[in-house]
């Protein structure tokens, strides 16, 4: 989804900051950009379609001395990519310019009010209409900047987080927020306003996390937050404990690839800090009280993606052991499907970004039919995070590349510990067994590196499927969320059209895809879905299928009749997705690159999906 930027520099020219920090934000997924600056008492924008490297191009040789400025990439909602709709906008005297990610709602009533009123559009978006509206309340700079924003979204109606400057006032830098992300940097040097951390992460660590319907001004030295009544408002001032290291690729050609490599010290860190010696488990920021927590008769879990397989896992674990039912909804369904809630349902909502919309909106209708609401996500000071009741932070460190991959096992790990915790605390597990499971879970770093090694292979059997028409994806039980995941990862980053299926499901339709051209991968560990999953193999052997296997070291019994097979250590069933989903990572990470697809900004695919 876009991403904003903007800033307000004591005395440094700002253009490299907004650049910089567009770069930062490319991973959102976009179709274009702009930047527009206060230069010499008059507006300056500079507008592209396509990828930042056009507004490079465009803006190579202006001498640009401003120190105040806003930047934009637009993920293409009202109007299609081009240049005319890129931000920022402008209003008729060119003395506005605003830039907006999110949807506002009445935009056709409100540009019918203008026309009327004489003003000409020049883009197709809703975003333009702010524009023009802010101009309007600012009365030729009769009204402060500020004011003007607030008078103008008071019509508003739909979601927003905006940056706002006038040559008229060329020393305030104004931004609001209203269902869509935007953060407060403050710094040494200067202010800033963006939609996410890594844009201003190399400026300042000090952040605030305006609340929805709030105001911000910035000055080059100071910030005000009020509200859309004019309250003023007190923020807590954040410290970001990610490094820059950890939003720049760091060796890496890709972000995607970086981010699979990290996942053993992102699994290492979770497990230490929730059971340091492998006896209690506890989770400090869970905020939710034990005799609740004793109480609930039921779990809803509800997410999307790649996070929503994370809590199928989960799901699967929770159902394992303890004793309590769990259902599990994509948000999108969720939020319309009427479900029938009450307190004792504790609803689990699964986000890495903390911002997906559908989530969002799902633990809004649970909250108000008076369901606990504890959530697993990555990003502090997100929304989902602040409307929580409790929160299990994943601290992955931000995840860049658009497919999920740290991500998803480090939610997967903190769903476990968190289902072993509520067996502890209702008594649900004996201790020996639940020692016995952390046990287990402590190895899963050093084998996933064990995985990791195998690398080359991997991306050797990647190459040779790069090119099929359709993948197949079977797993059974607690890997039947993994089939969902590994071909998920594989469409979005390579196009390949794959599927995942529970593997008992394929003679109800799926198997009338297999013939000697179809990849179909196996997901077969050792456990008690084995030799179920054993018979599925067969049927997809006697249609001549290229089998690919993940089988558990040792496992001479479907290596035969394999194409190719990936091993992973033998651990118990339960923990195996966290194995397994290292190489369905690597495999759509290789097939991608042999296709020679943007694996970091996959087309139409955003990282934040901030609209429904
Ligand atoms: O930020 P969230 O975890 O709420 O995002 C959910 C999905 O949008 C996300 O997992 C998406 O499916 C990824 N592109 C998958 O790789």
């Amino acid at each position: 989804m876009c991403g904003i930027v903007g800033c307000i520099y004591k005395k440094e020219p700002v253009l490299d900051f907004l650049i910089e920090g567009l770069e930062r934000l490319e991973y959102r997924g976009y179709d274009s950009s702009g930047v527009a600056v206060i230069e010499k008492g008059a507006l300056f924008t500079s507008k592209q379609e396509g990828k930042l490297n056009q507004l490079k191009k465009a803006l190579k040789g202006e001498n640009c001395s401003s120190f105040i400025g806003i930047g934009h990439t637009r993920w293409a909602t009202h109007g299609r990519p081009s240049q005319a709709n890129s931000h920022p906008h402008t209003d008729i005297d060119n003395e506005i310019a605003i830039v907006h990610n999110g949807i506002i709602e009445n935009f056709q009533e409100l540009k019918s009010e203008l026309i009327e009123q004489g003003v000409q559009f020049s883009s197709e978006t809703d975003s333009e209409v702010l524009a023009h509206l802010i101009h309007n309340q600012s009365q030729a700079g009769k009204i402060p900047l500020e004011e003007a924003v607030r008078l103008s979204l008071k019509k508003a109606k739909g979601a927003y987080a905006i940056a706002v400057i006038s040559s008229r006032d060329p020393e305030k830098l104004v931004g609001a927020r209203l269902g869509s992300p935007l953060i407060v940097g403050i710094g040494k040097n200067g202010n800033y306003l963006a939609s996410d951390v890594p844009a201003i992460l190399k400026q300042t660590n000090k952040v605030i996390y305006p609340n929805d319907g709030e105001i911000i001004l910035l000055t080059a030295d100071s910030y005000k937050v009020f509200d859309l009544d004019k309250k003023s408002v007190k923020h807590k001032v954040h410290t970001i404990e990610w490094t820059l290291d950890q939003v720049t690729k760091n060796g890496y050609d890709k972000f995607m690839l970086k981010e699979i490599h990290e996942q053993p010290k992102v699994i290492e860190a979770i497990l230490k800090q929730r059971n340091p010696k492998g006896e209690q488990i506890s989770f400090e920021e869970l905020n939710i009280d034990e005799a609740v927590l004793k109480g609930i008769e039921r779990i809803s879990i509800v997410s999307c993606g790649t996070a929503y397989h994370a809590g199928f896992f989960i799901k699967y674990f929770l159902e394992n052991n303890t004793d309590l039912p769990v259902d599990i909804d994509v948000a999108s369904e969720f939020r319309y499907r009427k479900p029938k809630l009450n307190s004792k349902i504790l609803v689990l909502t699964i986000s890495q970004s903390g911002e997906t919309a559908d989530t969002l909106a799902s633990l809004r209708l649970a909250k108000s039919k008076g369901c606990q609401i504890l959530s697993i996500v990555n990003v502090m000071g997100s929304t989902i995070d602040r409307e929580s009741d409790g929160v299990i932070y994943t601290h992955a460190g931000p995840e860049i590349g658009v497919a999920s991959t740290k991500a998803y096992t480090a939610q997967m790990t903190c769903g476990l510990l968190f289902a072993l915790y509520l067996a502890q605390l209702r008594k649900e597990m004996d201790s020996k067994s639940i020692k016995a499971m952390l046990k287990e879970a402590h190895k899963l770093p050093e084998m996933i590196q064990t995985v990791l090694k195998q690398e080359k292979h991997i991306a050797e059997i990647a190459s040779q499927h790069a090119y099929a028409e359709s993948a197949l994806y079977l797993g059974r039980g607690f890997n039947f969320p993994s089939a969902l995941e590994g071909a998920l990862k594989n469409k979005e980053i390579s196009y390949m059209h794959a599927e995942g299926h529970a593997a008992g499901e394929m003679k109800h339709g799926p198997i009338a895809l297999i013939d000697h051209k179809l990849p179909v991968f196996c997901i077969c560990p050792d456990g008690d879905s084995y030799e179920k999953m054993v018979s599925n193999v067969k049927e997809v052997e006697a249609r001549k299928g290229l089998i690919i296997s993940i089988l558990t070291e040792g496992d001479k019994n479907l290596e035969s009749i394999s194409k190719e097979t990936i091993f992973i250590p033998k651990i118990k069933e339960d923990l195996t997705p966290l194995l397994v989903a290292i190489p369905l990572q690597l495999l759509a990470f290789y097939i991608a690159e042999t296709k020679g697809c943007d694996i970091d900004q996959p087309r139409n695919l955003a990282k934040s999906v901030t609209v429904e």
